[in-house]
């Protein structure tokens, strides 16, 4: 049971966003995908998650090619995402905005108003169900968002930069969170984010991308002893946080 990106290339216009990515990623396993601003990791996502097609290569999800699939169709199959920005709706309380993903993927109201509040009180939100969610302060927006990816347990979860804005604290919870989806519910984890020591200390695997190029792959160790990853960095916008804490 695997995720696969099998050569994925994607062109807009001229200009490679991905050239030849491939990744996998097995159930119960948190793999890494790290880079500098701009290398493709979104667009990495989103290929994936079917909100955009590769130019060319394949994305397999346990043995079936799920290219040119729809994102509500993947997300049945077990495969949910996060957004970078949260993308809730503002309009609903936040156990509605858990309970319209159940109706979506098929479930009825009851069910997935009961899923909702068992994933709010698993994750320790339980307290957040009835609130609004236009109102929540953005560490909890966050958390509400990993919630809607996780109802009726998908086999795996892309976090796109799910620590963005975090203090040290709030971070560290959230690795707990992301280490216990990936044992407790035997999800696969792919996970991105600029916060390279969180990255590194949690994942099994880490990718590197640098404009659309996987320039190394590892574990910890090898990922910090690599000049390509230094030289990747150094000559970004935003140099990688926290490496030192690794
Ligand atoms: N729809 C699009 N049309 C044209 N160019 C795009 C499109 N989407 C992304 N790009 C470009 O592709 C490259 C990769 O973007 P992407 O958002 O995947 O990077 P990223 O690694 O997620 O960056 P960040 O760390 O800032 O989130 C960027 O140069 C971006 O401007
Ligand atoms: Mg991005």
């Amino acid at each position: 049971m695997s995720l696969e990106l099998e050569s994925i290339s994607v062109a807009f216009g001229g200009f490679k966003a991905l050239d030849d990515v491939t990744i996998s990623l097995k159930k119960a396993e948190i793999v890494g995908l790290i880079g500098p601003n701009g290398a493709g990791k979104t667009t990495c996502v989103n290929i994936i998650t079917g909100f955009q097609d590769p130019t060319s290569g394949t994305v397999m999800l346990d043995g079936q090619d799920i290219n040119a699939k729809a994102p509500y169709d993947i997300r049945r199959r077990g495969l949910a995402r996060t957004f970078q920005a949260g993308r809730l709706f503002s309009g609903l309380d936040v156990l509605d905005n858990l309970a319209v993903t159940g109706v979506g993927l098929g479930h009825s109201r009851r069910a997935s108003e009961d899923e909702a509040l068992r994933v709010l009180s698993w994750m320790g939100a339980g307290h957040l169900a009835e609130l609004p969610a236009a109102g929540l302060p953005y560490t909890d927006e966050r958390r509400v968002g990993i919630a809607r990816a996780l109802m009726f347990a998908p086999d795996y979860l892309l976090l796109d930069e799910p620590a963005a804005g975090m203090s040290e604290t709030e971070a560290d919870d959230l690795a707990q969170i992301i280490r216990r989806i990936a044992d407790e519910l035997n999800c696969g984890v792919l996970l991105i984010e600029h916060n390279v020591g969180l990255v590194l200390s949690l994942s099994n695997h880490v990718y590197v991308l640098d404009a659309g190029k996987i320039i190394e792959e590892g574990d910890k160790t090898e990922i910090l002893a690599s000049q390509a990853v230094r030289e990747a960095y150094l000559g970004a916008e935003h140099a990688p946080e926290n490496m030192e804490h690794a």
